[in-house]
């Protein structure tokens, strides 16, 4: 356990705090940046509305909730809105007709329609240097992204600590889902859960205003509650006087000793979330899914992040 001789464990957090406060400084993304960010997603705005009529195209992942490096990808996702005009299709026809539309215009290069993925999307690339996701209909996206924000908005070590991990990870080459390693998505879960259990975060699904009971909040069958009322969450959840001494440094040394030496991988579920606010449904294992790394989605519970690893990475 973490109160263990641990012989390993430096005397001083100080000099690798100071280095990964400046690195992160250095890696925000530029004003500049977010400007061609909104560009483009005006101008996939206008060609979805051309394409399928009304439709709102709304930023998710690092794009929506702040946990963006300089240079990362847009993902967006697409909502079309049948009672008011557009057409409802399904989400391997919105790829195509998406992607053949973008197909036609000189501004995108690289355009790929990944129709089999578990969630279909279309990757492409924009001139102006922005790679983007375009994926459709996807609520459950919406909603982490915002779970995410919120986590980020209670302690500002959230993102420090997010941002280093990502750039260990993609410097790694450990960050790719399409060839046998995580997302980021499961790494930004993992940096929450290791400040979960240092205290540095509560768990938002648990929290009621008023200490109720936990309210089922429907989101394509899964719960989407928790609390985002940050302003007001002193009133419920108070961080522990020492996880609030601890610096980047000691938490990202915490992230690694946890993940090397103490979480079980073969069954030891990643879990950033309460299995008993679990909708009562049938709830039978799903078979398909590879169990060498766990990570639970903090709302769709039967859904393993950590499912892309392989045993060699
Ligand atoms: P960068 O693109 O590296 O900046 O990270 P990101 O924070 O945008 O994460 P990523 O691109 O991996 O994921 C984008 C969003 O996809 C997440 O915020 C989630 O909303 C959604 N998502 C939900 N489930 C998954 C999943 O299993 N894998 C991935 N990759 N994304 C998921
Ligand atoms: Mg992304």
């Amino acid at each position: 356990s973490d109160r263990k001789y641990d012989p390993y464990r430096p005397t001083s957090f100080d000099q690798i705090t100071k280095d990964a406060k400046e690195f992160c400084q250095e890696l925000m993304p530029k004003p500049e940046e977010e400007t061609r960010k909104l560009a483009l997603l005006q101008k996939l705005s206008d060609i979805t509305v051309e394409v399928f009529g009304e439709a709102e195209v709304l930023p998710f992942g690092s794009s929506g909730n702040g946990l963006a490096l300089a240079n990362a990808d847009m993902d967006v996702c697409v909502f079309l809105n049948p009672k008011n005009g557009s057409e409802e299709v399904s989400p391997v026809e919105f790829v195509e007709r998406i992607g053949d539309r973008l197909e036609k215009d000189p501004d995108f290069e690289n355009i790929l329609q990944l129709k089999r993925a578990r969630v279909p999307i279309v990757k492409l690339n924009h001139v102006n240097g922005i790679a983007c996701d375009i994926g459709y209909q996807n609520d459950l996206a919406i909603w982490n992204t915002r779970l995410l924000r919120a986590y980020c908005r209670i302690d500002e070590r959230v993102r420090d600590m997010v941002v280093i991990i990502k750039i260990w990870a993609k410097r790694r080459k450990i960050n790719n889902p399409y060839t046998g390693s995580l997302s980021s998505y499961a790494y930004v879960l993992l940096v929450i859960h290791v400040l979960q259990r240092r205290g540095v975060l509560p768990n938002l699904q648990t929290i009621v205003a008023g200490n109720g009971k936990v309210p089922f909040w429907d989101c394509q069958g899964f719960n989407r509650y928790f609390f985002e009322d940050i302003a007001n969450l002193s009133r419920y959840w108070q961080p522990t006087p020492e996880s609030q001494r601890q610096s980047i440094g000691e938490l990202l040394y915490e992230f690694f000793r946890y993940y090397a030496s103490e979480f079980r991988y073969a069954n030891h579920v990643e879990d950033t979330e309460q299995a008993q606010s679990a909708p009562a449904a049938d709830s039978k294992p799903v078979v398909k899914n590879r169990y060498l790394f766990c990570i639970e989605d903090p709302f769709e519970l039967n859904h393993n992040v950590g499912r892309p690893v392989d045993r060699y990475s």
